[in-house]
C-alpha cells in the first residue's frame, strides 16, 4: 500500500486522460474565445489544479481569477448552503467569463455562482466542468465544456478531496 493508502482507490480517469481531455478543452475554447477580453474564474479549492492545467491549453490571452467557497454539510454531502469567503479581485463588468468548476454534484453551487456573477454585468458567462454527476442534480445548470461524466460515486484526487485529503493524487478515482 502507498503512503496515502491508494490500494483503496479504484481508479476512474489516468492522468493521462485527464492531460487528453484538457487539451481538447483547451483547444475548443481557444476557438470560442478568439479576440474576446476573456476572464477564467477558478472555484476554490477544488478546480485549482483543473484551473492551472487548462489555462495552460488555452492559446489567447486570459485573465485569471479565483473564487472561494464553502458549502456547509458533512465531509461527502454538500447540504445546498452556499457562502462565498473568497471573492474575486477583479471587476468582471463587461468580461466574457468562464467559470471553472471541478465537480458538478447537485448544481447547487455553480447555480449560486451563475446568479451570484450574472449580477456583476459580464459580457457573457460559461461553464467549463472537469467532472459531470448527472445523477445527483437537484437543480439544472447549464454546462459548456465538460470534460467527463461520471456515476453518483465520490471521486478524489486531481484537486479534488474527502475531508482535505488526497487532493494530490494525480489521477481521479473513487473510493472503494
Ligand atoms: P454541488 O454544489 O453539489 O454541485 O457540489 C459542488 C462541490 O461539492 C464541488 O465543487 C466539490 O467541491 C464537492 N463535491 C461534490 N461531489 C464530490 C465528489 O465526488 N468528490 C469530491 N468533492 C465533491
Amino acid at each position: 500500500m502507498g503512503e496515502q493508502g491508494e490500494s483503496a482507490f479504484k481508479i476512474l480517469f489516468t492522468e493521462e486522460q485527464i492531460k487528453n481531455k484538457i487539451i481538447e478543452l483547451g483547444m475548443q475554447i481557444t476557438r470560442d474565445y478568439k479576440g474576446e477580453n476573456l476572464t477564467v474564474i477558478g472555484i476554490l479549492k477544488g478546480a485549482f489544479i483543473f484551473a492551472a492545467d487548462l489555462i495552460r491549453q488555452i492559446n489567447i490571452p486570459v485573465a485569471v481569477d479565483f473564487i472561494a467557497v464553502s458549502s456547509y454539510g458533512s465531509a461527502t454531502k454538500s447540504s445546498g448552503e452556499v457562502k462565498i469567503i473568497k471573492d474575486l479581485d477583479i471587476s468582471v463588468k463587461g468580461r466574457h467569463l468562464l467559470l471553472v468548476e471541478d465537480i458538478v454534484d447537485t448544481g447547487l453551487t455553480l447555480k449560486y455562482l451563475l446568479e451570484n456573477l450574472k449580477s456583476r454585468e459580464p459580457a457573457s458567462i460559461k461553464t467549463c466542468v472537469l467532472l459531470d454527476k448527472p445523477q445527483a442534480r437537484k437543480v439544472e445548470v447549464p454546462i459548456d465544456y465538460r470534460g467527463f461524466t461520471v456515476d453518483n460515486v465520490f471521486v478524489v484526487g486531481y484537486g479534488l478531496d474527502y475531508d482535505q485529503k488526497y487532493r494530490n493524487l494525480p489521477y481521479i478515482a473513487y473510493l472503494e
